[in-house]
């Protein structure tokens, strides 16, 4: 199956099961499990949410995440501090790169604002391979972040 087929089935089961839903846990929950299962390549699909100026873990899948990411390294810490996509073919020839899991050799990080334009976190996809990731799924998963975070109602609260 081609990633767009992969990613439009990704999306419709994500919009319907996500309808009428606000709570950004749930949905940051929701939006990995989905897209995990579509995609073969993800190897670590996850957010990264801003807290104290500074990235801290928050719903993933896959191995074990670093707890925290100042704004000042890898790959996450770059989406954040510019809030534009980081489309990264070669890990290891990014400068400052953070080695969560030595496995991950590419990977695709962007930004996630709430619908005030603001950074709330970064959300991280990792593979195994080299050059997993293209303007393919920078464009679903823009459409994703965007439809989910920016442009509805979200509840930050948890308890
Ligand atoms: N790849 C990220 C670190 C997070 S993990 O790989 C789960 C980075 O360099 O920002």
């Amino acid at each position: 199956m081609d990633k767009h087929t992969a990613y439009q089935q990704a999306t419709s089961e994500i919009n319907a099961i996500l309808e009428g839903e606000s709570n950004m846990i749930l949905k940051m929950s929701t939006i990995n499990c989905i897209l995990k299962q579509h995609l073969p390549y993800y190897f670590w699909v996850g957010f990264y949410c801003v807290n104290k100026g500074q990235l801290m873990v928050g719903p993933y899948q896959g191995t074990l995440g670093c707890l925290h990411i100042p704004f000042s390294k890898g790959v996450c810490g770059a989406a954040a501090r510019t809030k534009k996509v980081q489309l990264v073919q070669n890990v290891h020839e990014f400068p400052g790169h953070i080695a969560c899991d030595s496995r991950t050799n590419s990977e695709i990080v962007l930004p996630v604002l709430d619908n005030d334009g603001e950074l709330i976190a970064v959300f991280d996809v990792d593979s195994t391979e080299i050059g997993s990731f293209d303007e393919v799924d920078q464009i679903y998963l823009e459409q994703i972040l965007k439809r989910h975070f920016e442009e509805s109602t979200l509840v930050k609260e948890y308890l």
